[in-house]
């Protein structure tokens, strides 16, 4: 299996080279090029994240494979290439802005690609695999693992431009979770380079979800989780270009912790906070016993019972009774 794994990052390594010099070189790939420079990606994010374009044409890479003695098998094997019911063949990334995904020592394991344009998908992903697993992956993480260490921080996004366009404005630090929600794979990836994490999901419904959701996960893995506010709808990569570097860190240092953060979600909900103590207490419940560090957790208590006007006492019954039902 490892023979098989070494192959994959083998063939990717070669296709992301191949798309990258597409990319940077080939008359087809203009309107690509037109396309990054409109999103203010520079030359060195570009190399710095490898990168490229996958041709229009249905058997580009399977050609250029093919020269390199790389046979079709093999790229299906790697879900570079498709085979449909008639048996034909042909390169399952085409007209798209390829993003090479490295595993967190920097081998490319798989790729996204985006359409240029408004059509469907807007990203393709190759297909998952015993080795290929974005419930694994944080994408950008190779190379912002140093850098999180020294900030002391990680910075969780949702997509490849938020955390490209995160480190091209110097927050290295900051990684993508690719649109999945964080699994307990991802919290121990996390947990051996920091206890800090900032979520940074975009403003929108399905982000403030996922937010409010799957972030327990994280707390239990022994990570301080705080939660970003971007302006209504838009996401890091919108944020930064729209407001800047400056603006961004004053977002960091009011980034709330996450139980904080979900009682501000619950308040707006039920607006009558003393006809609603027991469902906005049921809301936050989870997210307190997540918390594995005591004091911490006394902390949240005591936040919690303050903002609902109720005792200490009262909450950390609730607690009890919560841990009873969820052993
Ligand atoms: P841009 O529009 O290029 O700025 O991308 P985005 O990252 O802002 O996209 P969005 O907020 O819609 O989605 C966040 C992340 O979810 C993306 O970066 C992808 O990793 C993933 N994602 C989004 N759309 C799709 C899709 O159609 N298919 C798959 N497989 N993943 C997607
Ligand atoms: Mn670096
Ligand atoms: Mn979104
Ligand atoms: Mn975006
Ligand atoms: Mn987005």
């Amino acid at each position: 299996r490892l023979r098989q794994e070494e192959k994959a990052w083998k063939i990717n390594s070669l296709a992301s080279e191949f798309f990258q010099n597409v990319l940077l070189r080939n008359p087809g790939a203009e309107a690509a090029r037109g396309y990054l420079i409109s999103r203010g990606v520079t030359i060195d994010t570009i190399k710095d994240f490898n990168l490229g374009y996958a041709l229009p044409e249905w058997d580009a890479l399977i050609r250029f494979m093919r020269d390199k003695g790389i046979g079709i098998r093999s790229l299906i094997d790697v879900g570079l290439a498709v085979s449909n019911n008639n048996n034909k063949t042909y390169d399952r990334f085409r007209a798209r802005l390829m993003f090479p995904i490295n595993d967190s020592r920097g081998r490319v394991t798989g790729f996204g690609g985006r359409v240029l344009d408004k059509s469907n998908p807007k990203y393709l992903n190759t297909p998952e695999t015993e080795y290929f697993n974005k419930s694994k992956i944080l994408y950008g993480l190779d190379k912002a693992r140093q850098h999180i260490r020294e900030a002391g921080y990680v910075i969780i996004t949702e997509g490849y431009m938020d955390a490209i366009t995160a480190h091209q404005y110097g927050i290295k630090n900051a990684v993508a979770s690719l649109g999945t929600s964080l699994t307990r794979d991802h919290g121990k990836l996390l947990a051996s380079q920091t206890r800090e994490v900032i979520i940074a999901y975009d403003a929108d419904a399905a982000g403030i979800a996922a937010a409010v959701r799957g972030l327990d996960i994280l707390q239990e893995a022994g990570c301080r989780v705080r939660v970003l506010h971007l302006s209504e709808g838009k996401d890091p990569d919108e944020f930064l270009r729209a407001r800047g570097y400056e603006e961004w860190q004053r977002q960091v240092e009011r980034a709330v912790p996450l139980v904080e953060f979900k009682l501000q979600m619950a308040l707006e909900k039920y607006k009558n906070v003393s006809s609603s103590k027991d469902a906005i207490l049921e809301e936050v419940l989870p997210s307190i016993a997540a918390i594995s560090a005591e004091l911490e957790k006394t902390e949240a208590i005591q936040m919690v019972a303050s903002r609902l006007y109720t005792s200490f006492h009262a909450v950390a019954e609730e607690l009890h009774r919560f841990y009873k039902n969820n052993p």
